[in-house]
């Protein structure tokens, strides 16, 4: 069996906010096995930044609370880990690149100062003269398709694009090694041709150092191209799970099948059919399927239940009473079926 270097199970994650509890994240299972490159994927606000973040615990504990679940790193479980176990973690076992570049750089220092800051705090280079961790730093730079590193070694966030931010984010998540990099839409300030050379470049990084990669993205064709396997997420739940060929040979949940129909075609043809509405309230969210008032297909059922996690298909599990069958009738007369908190 494959070893597991993230495994989160059953994990729910609520931010304290003025009009109460507002339940995010909802009993969320994900992992990604050692060398893996896993996809998250899924519209804006439905939990993707929040669950990667307490994968890192650089949320603050005073506006979250985590009800249930448990999030192992390499076997340990974060939720748990005390301070110094904590900065092992971020500092050798994973790393994210930030999705908002203004806010994960520092004004007021270099870009080389924050390079050399994240080099010695790794730990991994305790004897680098500073010549050794200036080529370091270079090396980081020019690996995201920056020319003239002196320069921007030199220069302050503002001094650059904000492209050219974008790639230093990426930069200062790769300038030292980490078994996991949590990507989190790291391209979306870039143009295509930079975006399709990052890309290369994370999945090289994989493949060739045996690292794993989270990439979380809006777009399904990204993900297709760069991932073994991909989970959908809507409304804070993983809604569906796959191996990538999978789930654009059989999409199955009726989020994934309207995901894939928004997803403009160069024959042209008009605008998709879509997915109207909105993602839920958090703070009140419906009581049985949380995609429910938005899909074509649901039931009475649906509105009243949780819907099970069915395996469809060799490691293809969908959550929705469509594949529950006959089970999903039993356990709703035995009141089997899981309803919201
Ligand atoms: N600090 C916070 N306090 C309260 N609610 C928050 C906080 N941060 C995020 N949220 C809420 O949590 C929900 C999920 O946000 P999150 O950033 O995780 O979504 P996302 O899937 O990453 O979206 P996007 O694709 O736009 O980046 C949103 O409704 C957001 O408003
Ligand atoms: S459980 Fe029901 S409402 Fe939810 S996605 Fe499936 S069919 Fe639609
Ligand atoms: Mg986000």
């Amino acid at each position: 069996m494959a070893e597991k270097v993230l495994n989160i199970q059953d994990l729910s994650i609520w931010y304290k906010t003025y009009r109460g509890m507002s339940k995010v994240v909802d009993h969320i299972d994900m992992f990604v096995n050692k060398g893996e490159k896993v996809g998250l994927v899924g519209e804006s606000g439905c939990g993707k930044t929040t669950t990667m973040k307490t994968i890192l615990r650089v949320i603050d504990k005073d506006i979250i609370h985590v009800p249930n679940g448990t999030v192992e790193f390499n076997g340990k479980n974060v939720l748990k880990m005390n301070k110094d176990e904590l900065l092992e973690l971020r500092r050798k076992g994973a790393s994210m690149i930030s999705q908002s570049p203004m806010s994960a750089l520092n004004p007021v220092f270099t870009i080389g100062e924050q390079l050399f800051d994240i080099i010695k705090f790794s730990g991994q280079y305790p004897k680098a003269t500073k010549a050794e961790m200036i080529e370091v730093a270079k090396q980081a730079i020019t690996s995201v398709m920056l020319s003239d590193p002196d320069r921007i070694m030199d220069s302050y966030p503002h001094q650059l694009s904000g492209g050219m931010r974008q790639r230093i984010c990426i930069a200062s998540s790769l300038v030292t090694p980490r078994d996991l990099l949590i990507a989190d839409e790291p391209c979306t300030a870039l143009d295509v041709t930079i975006q399709d050379q990052i890309h290369r470049m994370l999945r090289e990084l994989v493949e060739e150092k045996g690292r794993s990669l989270i990439m979380i993205t809006h777009s399904l064709g990204v993900a297709r191209e760069l991932v073994d396997r991909i989970y959908i997420m809507y409304g804070g739940n993983i809604v569906e799970s796959c191996r990538t060929q999978d789930l654009f040979d059989n999409p199955s949940h009726p989020y994934t099948v309207g995901l894939m129909e928004c997803v403009p075609r160069l024959s042209g043809g008009g605008l998709s059919a879509g997915i109207y509405g909105y993602v839920p309230d958090y703070v009140n969210p419906p009581e049985g399927c949380r995609f429910c008032p938005r899909c074509k297909d649901a039931k009475e059922i649906c509105k009243k239940k949780r819907p099970p996690k069915v395996e469809i298909s060799p490691e293809h599990f969908v959550s929705c009473f469509k594949y529950a069958g006959a089970s999903a009738s039993q356990s709703e007369e035995e009141g089997g079926a899981e309803k919201h908190e």
